[in-house]
């Protein structure tokens, strides 16, 4: 097997190509509105969810091939929520991924523009017929990405997320935040790489149990990092939680037990992989560069 740091850059190598490819070139009219959508979504980013649905891909044996669609889509949403989620009216972010944000750098107009045309884009690409999949699978995926997207999931959790500004959420509280508003397109993006590898419903509940873990979990360490790691190495403001007023795994329960809980949520994440036995050794991997991650 390969190393895990030659399979994360071949992975977000084949995921840069495979956006690339599919958002419209700035030459194709309204050329800024596709120059701001290609600036908002190729280089930058980590792109954990694409290794996620990569990873669970590999626990099957699939083809990387086969997955590029899902992968990408799921990181053309997530790019859409950052956009969406930087704006003035939500947190009133400058800088993200190491660059002026998209309201800033083009106008508010044209990223909300941006938000709308990726989510499209989004489930263009994913309803897009392939031959190696059954179109029921296919259609299951399709619903899937927005449940995850939708008010039950990432927009819900958004919604959530403002509603709790200055205010004191208990801990059952601040997980239903972050399993909407993070843990749903974590979790999208293992069950879709899963459907890809054909599992059957015994599987689907065991990965679906460790992404619940795995969402949650990055979405607590997201909160540490902003309290705890400087602009320039997160290439987001670094400690707007705090000035935004914003309840946080960090500011319930201190940084010494929101790292506590990182922990515990990584071995969860670990247990419910267990079954798979060696298979799941590349989402370990992965899970492990999510919990230890330094922005
Ligand atoms: C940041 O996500 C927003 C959250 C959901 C916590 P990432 O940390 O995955 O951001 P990029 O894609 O690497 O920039
Ligand atoms: C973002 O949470 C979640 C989504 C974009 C859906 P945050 O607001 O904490 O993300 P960052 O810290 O700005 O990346
Ligand atoms: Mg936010
Ligand atoms: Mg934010
Ligand atoms: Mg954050």
């Amino acid at each position: 097997m390969m190393d895990f740091p030659t399979w994360m850059s071949a992975v977000q190598d084949r995921t840069e190509a495979m956006l690339s490819h599919i958002l419209p070139s700035t030459e194709k009219a309204p050329s800024r509105l596709h120059e701001a959508m290609r600036y908002s979504v190729l280089e930058g980013g980590k792109r954990v969810r694409p290794l996620l649905c990569h990873a669970t891909g590999a626990l099957f044996g699939t083809a990387p091939e086969i997955l590029d669609a899902p992968a990408a889509a799921v990181e053309l949403i997530h790019a859409y929520s950052l956009v969406h989620d930087d704006l003035p009216a939500m947190d009133n972010d400058v800088l993200r991924r190491g660059k002026p944000t998209c309201h800033v750098e083009f106008d508010e107009a044209t990223a909300l523009l941006v938000g709308d045309a990726l989510q499209a884009l989004a489930f263009e690409l994913i309803a897009t017929p392939q031959v190696t999949l059954p179109p029921i699978r296919q259609l299951e995926m399709v619903r899937l990405l927005g449940e995850a997207s939708g008010s039950r999931g990432m927009a819900g959790g958004q919604a959530f997320d403002l509603q709790s500004v200055g205010r004191q959420l208990d801990v059952p509280e601040l997980e239903f935040m972050h399993i909407h508003k993070t843990g749903a397109l974590i979790r999208a993006a293992v069950l879709l790489g899963a459907h890809v590898g054909s599992a059957n419903a015994e599987q689907l509940a065991l990965l679906s149990r460790h992404a619940h873990r795995v969402g949650l979990l990055f979405q607590v360490v997201d909160d540490i990092l902003d309290a705890s790691t400087d602009t320039a190495t997160l290439g987001k403001t670094a400690g707007k939680d705090a000035a935004s007023n914003k309840p946080t795994y960090v500011t319930l329960l201190g940084i010494g037990a929101a790292k506590e809980l990182a922990e515990q949520l990584r071995t969860e994440a670990h247990l419910a992989l267990v079954p798979f036995g060696a298979s799941a050794n590349r989402l370990t991997e992965l899970t492990d560069f999510i919990v230890d991650r330094t922005f």
